[in-house]
């Protein structure tokens, strides 16, 4: 591992922001996240696969009446978005590294208001692995509230296609639809500001000439 990686997986360890669970049954949090962390009742927002996490802070300046919370196993990265929010003084920002097999471990019904998926891998030969699977699914059912949100955002057509899909086959609540998102945005729309936050891999799959495609949905 190089130097650097190392020092960013030892500074993570003193960041008040960012949890490391050893174990994810002993979870101390769970259920708790506003009563022990947050210290208020906002609603909560995870980013699922988050990254460095571009997502959880640049929403977590646009609202600071949510709270944040980023998933991702690459403590490298997730140091870029807890330092950021540290830098920032974003109270309502923080950082879980786990894996996101184990989410449900973590919160305890009802907790969640909306998940984001940005960018997340499309597991091409591996369908039941993609954040958006049944399997998945069935996790975060088990901690969202009843009529919350689950945001795609993607350049990926195995996965924005699979995830149709399933909301099809599921009969879940399609809220939001773009598959082009940024030829469909409109001048002044208020969503604007949420989807000009722009993260690693979206500059990247941009830069490729990749169209980004959006959904939302509700898996009551
Ligand atoms: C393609 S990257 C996208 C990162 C970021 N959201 C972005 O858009 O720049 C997918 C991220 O999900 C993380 N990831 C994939 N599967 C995961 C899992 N099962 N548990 C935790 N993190 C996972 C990876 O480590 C990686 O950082």
């Amino acid at each position: 591992m190089g130097k650097d990686k190392l020092r960013r997986f030892e500074a993570i360890k003193s960041f008040d922001n960012v949890f490391e669970p050893v174990r994810e049954q002993d979870f101390e949090h769970s259920g708790k996240w506003n009563e022990n962390i947050f210290k208020n009742q906002n609603p909560i927002v995870l980013e699922l696969g988050c990254g460095k996490g571009e997502y959880s802070v640049g929403l977590g300046a646009l609202f600071s009446d949510k709270n944040y919370i980023g998933v991702e196993i690459k403590g490298n990265r997730i140091y870029i978005g807890a330092r950021e929010a540290i830098d920032k003084n974003l109270n309502n920002v923080a950082f879980l590294r786990t894996r996101i097999d184990y989410i449900d471990s973590y919160f305890k019904e009802n907790e969640v208001d909306e998940i984001w998926l940005t960018f997340s891998d499309p597991q091409p030969n591996k369908p039941r692995k993609r954040l958006t699977s049944t399997l998945f699914i069935n996790r975060y059912r088990k901690f969202l509230k009843p009529g919350g949100l689950i945001h795609l955002k993607t350049d990926s057509s195995v996965l924005f296609d699979s995830t149709m899909e399933q909301i099809k086959l599921n009969e879940y609540e399609l809220v939001d639809l773009r598959p082009d998102l940024y030829a469909t945005l409109k001048e002044g729309e208020e969503e604007q500001k949420i989807f000009s936050i722009k993260t690693h891999y979206e500059t990247l799959f941009t830069k490729r000439g990749h169209v980004i495609k959006y959904c939302c949905f509700k898996i009551n």
